[in-house]
């Protein structure tokens, strides 16, 4: 991984990073919040010994200081001070108690001893200190006396008392913030890339297309928009997704030129995948240019389409199929020009079955009779056969395949299943991709619409994505094989300018 991606990766997880983030930086303000406040008095001591007459005298007397500092600061910290102090002051606590919260340091090369008392009250931080201190001078005072009642060698006074401090030492909110935040990165950083070591989902071009075997013909961007209207209405659209969309139906048109497919199937592995979405757009895209299309609802356990596109659901491909029906009755004209749908009808007891029969493979070749293209809509490969045994009868399959969620050993089984029934596949869809400019995945670069009346168009913040197009394709070979072709990389579409109408096979 070069700096690049690891750039990418971590605008792709931000989410990761940024919830790692705001947990430890809560983290250290919870501490911060709940931790008693703590105050620090001090005071110093300092060591003299009794001095002599000579220099060498002075220097000795010196020395000896500075050797017993290190054992008075030993001596500070004991159990036997803590006893006498808290003795003196009638403190409610145990000696070990009060050490815990005594320290002493001695500074090298000199004669000085800095003693430190922690308390929750800043006063009796204070009390403590200077009691600690009196007391630490008459305890030395007792130690150092010789045996036959001279002067002491050495001796201890208070060269600074303690007074009442300002500020609690305890909590340090602003070093326990700037840790927060430095563990918090660290953490968001390393789950963000064992996130991505752990992903086995689709995510780029290059897997989507060593899965499938065949080439990207196509990458849907997200738009919430859909979740309400899955229909673009193309007359007025062109945000990035019908943007998609057109570069999806040019790709369509070079697939296969010798054979044109146009009874095609759009499936995926799994459910939710956008099948439904993308096949009503891709049959929308095909009537902007100008072709008539039908759209087959051909998933007879969770019909959608009609729901999508307000239209009756009731009567539909089984309606036809069990002979209820003509199928010019059956068909349903949409809102939008050039569009006709065949909903699935009353979901029967058998679906797979009746898209097995020969009616199903009869009535299909009558639409495709009828209309420039079929497209039809089917369930997940992964969860029933009907997509399968739709795809069989088919000139194409268009398989989906949604960005970051579909599952490498998904897509791998729905591939498989279409080959033990020699489905053609067409190429492959990635669906909702994240369309911010900033993704690793995102296939797209912007550019303008050069003296064109900007406000004619809807305002538009992403750019429409041109598409490196995939150039293989697969075709059936006479012998009713699969063969891959290389086709041309596709010149940039004009957005929103229709198409003429080719001539239909
Ligand atoms: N490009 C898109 N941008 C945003 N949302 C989308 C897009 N495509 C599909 N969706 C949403 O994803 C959900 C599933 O879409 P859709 O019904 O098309 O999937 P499906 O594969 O047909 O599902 P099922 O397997 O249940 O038939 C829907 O809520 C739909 O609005
Ligand atoms: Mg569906």
């Amino acid at each position: 991984m070069n700096f690049q991606d690891f750039v990418k990766l971590l605008r792709s997880r931000w989410v990761t990073v940024g919830v790692t983030l705001a947990a430890t930086v809560l983290g250290a303000v919870a501490v911060s919040l709940l931790t008693t406040p703590q105050y620090q008095a001090s005071t110093r001591l300092f060591v003299s010994t009794a001095a002599g007459s000579s220099l060498a005298d002075t220097y000795q007397g010196n020395r000896f200081s500075q050797d017993r500092v290190v054992s008075y600061a030993e001596l500070l910290t004991g159990e036997t001070l803590a006893q006498r102090t808290i003795d003196k002051l009638g403190l409610n606590m145990s000696a070990s108690a009060l050490r815990a919260n005594v320290s002493a340091s001695a500074k090298p090369n000199t004669v000085l001893i800095d003693v430190l008392v922690l308390d929750e009250s800043p006063v009796r931080a204070r009390d403590v200190a200077n009691a600690l201190s009196e007391e630490f001078v008459s305890l030395v005072r007792e130690l150092e006396a010789p045996a036959d009642g001279s002067d002491p060698d050495s001796r201890v006074v208070v060269e600074q008392r303690a007074s009442i401090p300002q500020q609690p030492v305890v909590p340090k909110t602003f070093r326990n913030v700037v840790t927060g935040l430095v563990l918090g990165l660290v953490l968001g950083i390393g789950l963000a890339v064992l996130r991505d070591v752990v992903d086995n989902t689709v995510k780029t071009k290059e897997k989507l297309e060593e899965i499938t075997g065949t080439g990207m013909v196509g990458s849907i961007p997200l738009d919430r928009a859909r979740r309400n209207q899955p229909a673009i209405s193309y007359e007025q659209d062109n945000s990035p997704i019908a943007e998609a969309f057109r570069k999806l139906r040019t790709n369509l048109q070079f697939l296969a030129v010798d054979n044109p497919p146009r009874v095609i199937v759009v499936t995926s592995s799994m459910p939710h995948e956008g099948k439904s979405t993308t096949a009503i757009n891709i049959a929308l895209a095909l009537a902007e240019a100008e072709h008539s299309v039908v759209l087959v609802d051909g998933d007879m356990r969770r019909a959608m389409l009609h729901k999508y596109l307000d239209l009756v659901g009731t009567v539909g491909f089984s309606t036809v199929l069990s002979g209820a029906a003509p199928i010019a009755e059956a068909l349903q004209k949409t809102r939008f020009p050039g569009l006709t749908v065949l909903a699935a009808g009353a979901i029967p007891p058998n679906p797979s079955e009746l898209l097995g029969s020969q009616a199903a493979r009869k009535l299909l070749n009558e639409l495709r009779g009828q209309f420039d293209y079929v497209i039809v809509d089917s369930t997940p490969l992964l969860a029933v056969t009907d997509a399968a045994i739709l795809a069989a009868g088919a000139d194409g399959v268009l398989i989906m395949a949604r960005f970051g969620q579909t599952k490498r050993e998904h897509l791998t089984h729905a591939v498989a299943s279409l080959e033990s029934v020699g489905a053609p596949l067409l190429g492959a869809v990635f669906t909702m991709t994240p369309s911010r400019g900033g993704s690793s995945y995102s296939y797209s670069y912007s550019y303008g619409y050069y003296g064109e009346d900007v406000g004619k168009r809807p305002s538009r913040t992403t750019p429409p994505p041109v598409e490196v197009l995939a150039r293989r394709s697969t075709k059936i070979t006479s012998d009713g094989g699969v063969s891959a072709s290389m086709q041309p990389p596709e010149g940039a579409a004009r957005p929103g300018k229709r198409r003429k109408r080719e001539a239909p096979e």
